[in-house]
């Protein structure tokens, strides 16, 4: 039987240009390589699942590998790639700090520094997770990163840059990873849905991106999990079931409901949603944030700025041509107003109806005759 590998490991990038969406580093680093430029100490932060321990093993095999390509990509074919690729270079050290973070960690390695690699031209150590290494470690290390022997480089990852103190700072190039944009994710989806033979619906694979926030490797997972439960092939409905996201359509239908302020309609559909088991403070952020997107749908220019597939946008499009901008501003505030006291209120559905009552009035309003009525 073919053991199952999760799609985080099986489709991590082996190349400098197979990393997405962080082309300022890994140009950066290529020409360094290239220009034989290189740092003794790199230093690469930013945000979990953004291809930092990814960035680093590919920098360490492209160091030492024999026959660069002629865009400064490893070879892949070399002794030393070969055994970097096997698991088994006795060139390239990595340490994750995360679980092996005392002082005598550190000084096992530092040991090993002092000898000149036998084959090849670097050692290098990685230190992964490198804000996790006690006090004593860190400062066991410092002595080396002060004054490394020519053939060592170190690479650091952290994701918490403000833990490494100013004189490890100093010492190494710093590289800054991007969380990755929500297209280049859902881009990305789809190429390993094609390579899984899996067939995918374009808005499925948006929203997973969302959901991932930047992180690619989260974006895998999520994608890893709903296969599972849907499939060879993913349907949009499949992914907001399994992750609990309230449909695009449904704010669209409120919306639509809010606009010709039919009160009736839109507290059903609210009494809907509780009964789905959904939460009504997401609910008044998720439709603010539905308002958000229609006001930058007012004009065609700025609907690029929505992270959704085409076919959506085109919905917003329509449904903001509707809505006036001043409408969108009273509601948004309306909405803005429910978040804040939200949790203060001591009956919360109550508070969320309220203001979609207050949403349909201001939609539209009573004409003067009922007003006086009233008064
Ligand atoms: N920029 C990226 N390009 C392509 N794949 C990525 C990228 N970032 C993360 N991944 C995917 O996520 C997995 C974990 O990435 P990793 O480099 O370990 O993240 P980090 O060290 O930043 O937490 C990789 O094996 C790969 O599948
Ligand atoms: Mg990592
Ligand atoms: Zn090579």
């Amino acid at each position: 039987m073919n053991q199952f590998v999760v799609s985080a490991r099986k489709y991590r990038p082996a190349t400098f240009d197979t990393v997405v969406g962080q082309g300022h580093i890994t140009n950066t680093l290529k020409n360094a390589i290239r220009n034989n430029h290189l740092a003794q100490a790199f230093l690469f932060c930013g945000p979990r699942g953004v291809g930092k321990t990814t960035c680093a093993r590919i920098l360490a095999k492209t160091i030492n590998c024999q026959f660069l390509t002629e865009t400064n990509e490893a070879c892949n074919t070399c002794e030393s790639c070969v055994s970097f690729n096997g698991g088994q270079s006795l060139n390239i050290f990595e340490l994750d700090a995360a679980s092996n973070n005392s002082v005598e960690d550190i000084r096992n390695l530092v040991d090993q520094v002092r000898f000149a690699p036998a084959s090849g031209k670097y050692k290098i150590y990685i230190i992964d997770e490198v804000h996790m290494l006690s006090n004593a470690a860190f400062n066991a290390f410092l002595k080396t990163l002060e004054e490394p022997p020519s053939y060592a480089i170190f690479i650091l990852a952290t994701t918490e840059k403000h833990k490494i103190i100013p004189t490890i700072l100093s010492r190494c190039q710093i590289f800054d990873f991007n969380r990755i944009q929500v297209d280049d994710i859902s881009n990305h989806l789809l190429y390993v849905a094609g390579m899984e033979g899996i067939t995918a619906d374009p808005d499925a694979l948006h929203i997973i991106a969302q959901k991932a926030d930047g992180a690619l490797r989260d974006s895998l997972s999520i994608f890893d999990q709903i296969v599972s439960f849907a499939g060879n092939n993913l349907t949009y409905k499949d992914v907001i079931n399994n992750l609990s996201i309230l449909d695009y359509e449904y704010y669209f239908r409120i919306t639509d409901d809010l606009r010709v302020g039919n009160i009736p309609k839109v507290l059903l559909a609210f009494n809907e949603l509780l009964s789905d088991g959904f939460d009504g403070h997401s609910f008044i952020n998720g439709l603010a944030s539905h308002f958000r997107d229609l006001l930058v749908c007012q004009d065609q220019a700025t609907v690029s700025l929505l992270e959704v597939s085409k076919n959506t946008k085109e919905k917003y499009f329509a449904q903001a041509q509707l809505t006036s901008p001043q409408l969108l501003l009273k509601l948004l505030d309306i909405c803005n107003r429910c978040d804040l006291d939200y949790r203060a209120a001591k009956n919360q559905r109550l508070h969320v109806e309220l203001a979609l009552i207050r949403m349909c009035t201001a939609s539209n309003p009573m004409p003067a005759e009922e007003k006086k009525m009233l008064n």
